[in-house]
């Protein structure tokens, strides 16, 4: 990634960083890489993530004696969130709302919008039930950041994807009903299918193989097997939504690929990004901390793949302002001015302005150049003359206009 491209992942991250922080989230920073297990029991076996895409190594340790350890790079954030929630007891703090920002991987054929190392913004809120994290006011409140989020950065045209996933007794009856729905047309669909249709057969939902997708369409939906409590819960997170308009669409085939799931799931996605139209994906993952072995801790999040939404914004008017080019470029003329023209920098740059110093041992062509070059705005042109009447020639770049500046008038006139 180079510097054109970071100006506007980092325009990104400092409006992120603003908007999480009006909504009190603090940030988290995980390892890279954690024990191959923690992914194994948080994301699922059976998962395309943990069955096919994550890089594991096993670490032999030092010594020849020592037992060897399966580590795995990072493939999501939440598990890592989680195991860091249980091993610094964070229920202590009440309800806890973490962000994140970092690089993960996935073993995935890279196409456009498609890495093997990208990046996520992301956010949790856990805690105990005590602290409100089952609320479906949490569910609509992260809704409402995100459509806030994408607003901001000026990213229109996006979709709100939403739906119930259940909870663990609510899938029970739904498995139940795919895997009897499954099993006379399973011999017609692919291997993973056929696999999944008997392990785990809400993961059949996330196949991408065209001639599977007719069958995938007569199974049962989730939507059918909800639970009064489910139901309620969904409902008062819709309501939510409505009152605070931030539009949405039920889509009762959204089951996310990830097995930590409970009730609310959502993707947002965006027209203009083509086949891997996902900016991000979250939802409920009430049950996760158990299965981590920690205690009940009810939670909702969701990851944003950074260089998706980065190049949505590209298109976009605000990604276009972000790169600051420098305001003066100061070229010192001739022998032992570069401790003059060093000082003008540092009395500038003091006042916020972003200054390029130049050598003197440049004539003054170069010194051009290498100021139209960079984009500067003005050139400040510093010599034995000007040192010595404390007042500077300035000569804007774009329209040529050359004027002379008194020193302590230079901050303000180079601002203008
Ligand atoms: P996920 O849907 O696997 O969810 O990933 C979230 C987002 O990361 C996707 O919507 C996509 O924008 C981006 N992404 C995923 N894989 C890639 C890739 N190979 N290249 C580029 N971008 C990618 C999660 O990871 C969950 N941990 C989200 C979550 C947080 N759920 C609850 N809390």
């Amino acid at each position: 990634m180079l510097p054109s491209e970071t100006a506007v992942w980092n325009f990104v991250e400092s409006v992120v960083r603003d908007v999480f922080r009006a909504y009190n989230f603090q940030e988290i920073r995980t390892p890279i890489f954690e024990s191959t297990e923690l992914f194994a029991r948080g994301v699922g076996e059976e998962t395309d993530i943990v069955s096919k895409e994550m890089f594991t190594w096993e670490d032999r340790g030092r010594a020849a004696s020592e037992k060897g350890q399966s580590l795995t790079l990072r493939p999501e954030n939440t598990a890592g969130a989680v195991r860091a929630y249980i091993e610094h007891k964070l229920w202590d703090r009440g309800l806890n709302k973490l962000y994140y920002i970092g690089p993960q991987f996935r073993r995935e054929r890279p196409q456009k919008g498609r890495y093997r190392q990208f990046y996520q913004i992301g956010a949790e809120v856990i805690g105990p039930t005590s602290a409100g994290s089952e609320s479906p006011a949490r569910d609509a409140e992260l809704l409402e950041m995100l459509a806030t989020l994408l607003d901001r950065l000026g990213i229109t045209g996006w979709t709100l994807e939403l739906n119930s996933v259940g909870t663990a007794t609510d899938r029970t009856a739904f498995n139940e009903a795919l895997r009897k729905a499954l099993d006379p047309v399973k011999d017609k669909m692919c291997g993973d299918c056929q696999r999944r249709a008997v392990t785990n057969p809400l993961r059949v939902f996330d196949c991408k193989v065209p001639e599977d997708q007719p069958i995938i369409e007569t199974l049962p939906r989730i939507s059918q097997f909800l639970g009064e409590d489910s139901r309620k819960h969904f409902d008062a997170v819709q309501e939510i939504l409505k009152s605070v308009d931030v539009p949405f669409t039920l889509n009762d085939r959204l089951v996310r690929g990830l097995d930590y799931y409970t009730r609310t799931a959502f993707e947002f996605t965006h027209g203009a990004l083509g086949a891997q139209n996902a900016i991000l994906g979250g939802g409920r993952y009430d049950g996760l901390s158990e299965a981590l072995g920690g205690p009940a801790a009810p939670g909702i999040g969701f990851a944003i793949g950074e260089d998706r939404l980065v190049m949505s914004l590209q298109e976009s008017a605000s990604a276009k302002n972000v790169v600051r080019t420098p305001d003066t470029y100061i070229a010192p003329l001739g022998s032992g001015m570069n401790s003059e023209a060093a000082k003008l920098a540092r009395e500038l740059r003091h006042q916020d302005l972003v200054v390029e110093l130049g050598d003197e041992t440049f004539r003054l062509k170069k010194s051009f150049e290498a100021a139209t070059k960079i984009g500067a705005k003005y050139i400040l042109i510093v010599g034995e003359n000007e040192v010595k009447a404390e007042s500077f020639a300035l000569k804007n770049l774009a329209t040529g206009e050359q004027v002379s500046v008194a020193r302590g008038e230079l901050a303000q006139r180079i601002r203008e």
